[in-house]
């Protein structure tokens, strides 16, 4: 099948990038977004989030005359759905006594109904959010079927779940496997047509239930290894064992691949995707749930090694690093880093911190512009988040920087000793040495 004009819905993390880079190969693009401070900012040439090499690829698209922006969709011959999947703040399901989060697909469904008016025959529909499984077939097609036209019949319709990780968007996009399923193998053939326009990744074809299946199993996966690794801190911590140590000797057998424990999990992918699979089939899935549950506890176990550092948290002053639920990236989310400083608030403590890639952090948040405020009058620093700039921050210039004494590591990323050396005293998160 051949596109010569497609048009994406939801501009943002994955959005932009995938609309930029089909209309960098060529492809007219309209994107879509129903937030209108998104298109006057794309209109002015400027992007609203951060990725690196975005703006440039966002602008040269702009300039082309290929990418253009909208907050209603036209007639494309292809229509990719980039919308977001969270999860309802205030519904949940219960199974046997035990809360579940429910998926939002309010996104999802206003996409599919804004597609409607415009479908053709022949189009191509394809669903790149990540959705509980048969959302394709049970949500998005009788949607679409509103059209009078039927999925894999009169057009083409698939999923095909993104993987990139942020910060290396547009390198993955076009470098990574993607997996598309249709809802008819001709449906995979057109979403594999399209996106080989781009793709040199392998281009792996199946139905689309397997494809909504497979993204939601690799961030179910990550979730309960991340949830055990959590749990081996925990433990360290009582043992007086180094868990970073222990899992790195660990990692050394052929067959095990630990991760790395750490505050929690967050990002709206990893502790989102599995309620996911909870929803649609809590009888099934206890290990899922209980790994959720390991994973949002662990702020409380990073707040009670501040405690166990600075004893009571009343008036103490706390320099928190970071507040992204990951390194280098702007996107507090689900952070679990902005969770810690939240329980820290709670106990009392003020706290001020610091996040370069979102200086004004969350309301609420005492933030610092930069180091320097963030450290000048902190009784503890406590590192959140493993940002390239707090990885190699020297101690010999922290202590210039700084009363405090204190410093609890929670990622793992300086090394203990050398802050010694600089009269800190360290907790570092599963190291119960
Ligand atoms: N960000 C990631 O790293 C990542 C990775 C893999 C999968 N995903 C999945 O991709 C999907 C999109 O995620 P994202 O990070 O790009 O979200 P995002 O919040 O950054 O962007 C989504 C955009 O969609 C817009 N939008 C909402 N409803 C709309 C509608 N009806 N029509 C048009 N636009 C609409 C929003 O205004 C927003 O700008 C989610 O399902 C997410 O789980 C994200």
């Amino acid at each position: 099948m051949k596109f010569k004009k497609i048009c994406v819905l939801g501009l943002g993390y994955i959005g932009l990038p995938t609309a930029s880079t089909f209309a960098g190969n060529g492809i007219k693009v309209l994107g879509v977004d129903i937030n209108n401070r998104i298109i006057e900012t794309l209109q002015r040439g400027e992007i609203h989030i951060h990725e690196p090499g975005l703006r440039d690829t966002v602008k040269a698209a702009l300039t082309s005359g290929n990418f253009k922006v909208s907050t209603k969709p036209e007639e494309a011959d292809a229509f990719l759905i980039a919308v977001p999947t969270p999860f309802h703040e205030d519904q949940f399901g219960e199974y046997n006594g035990q809360k579940y989060k429910l998926a939002d697909m309010r996104a999802v469904t206003s996409a599919a109904e804004a597609i409607v008016p415009f479908l053709r025959k022949g189009n191509l529909v394809v669903l790149e959010s990540t959705s509980p499984p048969r959302t394709t077939l049970e949500l998005v097609a009788p949607i679409l079927a509103r059209s009078g036209l039927e999925a894999g019949r009169d057009f083409y319709l698939a999923y095909s779940p993104e993987r990139v990780l942020p910060g290396q968007i547009l390198r993955e996009l076009i470098e990574n496997a993607r997996v598309i399923g249709g809802v008819t193998p001709e449906s995979a053939q057109a979403g594999a047509d399209l996106y080989s326009i781009f793709v040199k990744g392998e281009i792996v074809k199946t139905d689309a239930t397997t494809a909504e299946m497979v993204k939601l199993m690799e961030n179910t996966y990550r979730d309960v290894n991340i949830a055990i690794a959590n749990e081996f801190a925990r433990l360290a911590d009582k043992f007086g064992v180094d868990v970073w140590e222990a899992i790195s000797i660990a990692n050394r057998h052929p067959r095990v691949k630990i991760l790395s424990p750490g505050p929690g999990v967050g990002g709206h992918c990893i502790s989102v995707d599995p309620w996911f699979f909870v929803e649609t089939a809590p009888e099934l899935t206890p290990l899922i749930y209980n790994s959720r549950q390991v994973n949002d506890a662990q702020p409380y176990f990073v707040v009670g090694l501040v405690k166990r550092a600075l004893g009571s948290l009343k008036d103490k002053k706390i320099a928190a690093l970071g507040l992204a639920y990951k390194p280098d990236v702007d996107d507090l989310r689900e952070s679990p880093a902005s969770e810690v400083v939240h329980l820290l608030q709670r106990e009392g403590a003020k706290v001020k911190a610091f996040e370069p890639f979102k200086l004004e952090g969350l309301p609420g948040m005492d933030m610092a512009e930069n180091l320097e405020g963030v450290l000048k009058d902190a009784d503890a620093i406590v590192l959140l988040v493993k940002h390239t700039e707090f990885v190699s921050l020297s101690p010999l210039k922290v202590r210039e920087m700084t009363r405090a004494k204190i410093v609890v590591d929670t990622v793992n990323a300086w090394n203990s000793d050398e802050w010694l050396k600089s009269d800190f005293s360290v907790s570092r998160l599963g190291v119960g040495k």
